[in-house]
């Protein structure tokens, strides 16, 4: 099932759970959450505190997107907090088999996001290890970017690799996705699609969310 995954990112900080609940009742069955520490990438977001009102506030999927330095200090924190699944970055750590582990063990679905410039290939030997990957299509740090081209090849590459290897990891893709472009990366082989700006910054969330999940459910059907 492909899913639009809402980034609150692109919401009203000082009302994130009438954001939530707003897409919610569009059909939402997860919440794209991100971390970010000024020092990966160069703005800061939120932490575990908050992640821990938003699970007292939805029963939806927390879906966590560390972008911070040394995410293994805290990636227990965010669990203990409520997230759901977690993804680190492969440019922020040295030891990507051990961070996956962690947040598998600790009792999250584990991801791995990579930047533009990253080729998937950094991922070959950790692909059976992994529930997603995540495909960055901007730089991270800020909602609202343009949707970098390339990107789409290498989520096409990156399916043909899960057929190839007979592997079933997810595939997720974040940044610059609105109603012009939703299709051709569901298309490319995309399951989750992360929607911040499009979503939020339209006057009309919820129809904006419909909006795209009826798109991206039209061309899972015309991929098959
Ligand atoms: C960017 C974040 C994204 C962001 C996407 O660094 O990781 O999740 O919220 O926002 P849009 O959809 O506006 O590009
Ligand atoms: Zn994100």
């Amino acid at each position: 099932m492909t899913e639009i995954i809402p980034s609150i990112l692109s919401a009203d900080m000082a009302r994130l759970a009438d954001a939530i609940d707003t897409v919610k009742a569009g059909g939402a069955a997860m919440i794209h959450v991100d971390v970010m520490d000024g020092h990966f990438v160069p703005n800061i977001t939120i932490g575990p505190p908050v992640v821990a009102s938003l699970r007292k506030a939805t029963d939806l999927v927390l879906d966590v997107h560390l972008m911070i330095e040394d995410p293994d200090r805290y990636i227990t924190d965010f669990i203990k907090a409520g997230a759901d699944q977690v993804s680190v970055h492969q440019e922020a750590v040295v030891h990507l088999d051990r961070s996956i582990q962690l947040i598998r063990s600790s009792g999250a679905a584990a991801g791995v996001a990579i930047n533009p410039a990253t080729p998937i290939e950094t991922l070959s030997e950790v692909f059976g290890i992994l529930d997603y990957v995540l495909v960055m299509s901007v730089n991270p740090g800020f909602g609202g970017q343009s949707f970098i081209p390339y990107a789409l090849q290498k989520i096409q590459r990156l399916d043909q690799i899960r057929r190839d290897r007979g592997l079933d990891f997810r595939i997720e893709v974040d940044g610059g996705v609105t109603s012009q472009n939703v299709c051709d990366v569901v298309r490319a082989g995309a399951d989750w699609v992360v929607a911040g700006s499009s979503v939020y910054h339209s006057k009309q969330p919820r129809a904006a969310f419909e909006d795209l999940r009826r798109a991206a459910q039209e061309a899972t059907l015309s991929r098959i």
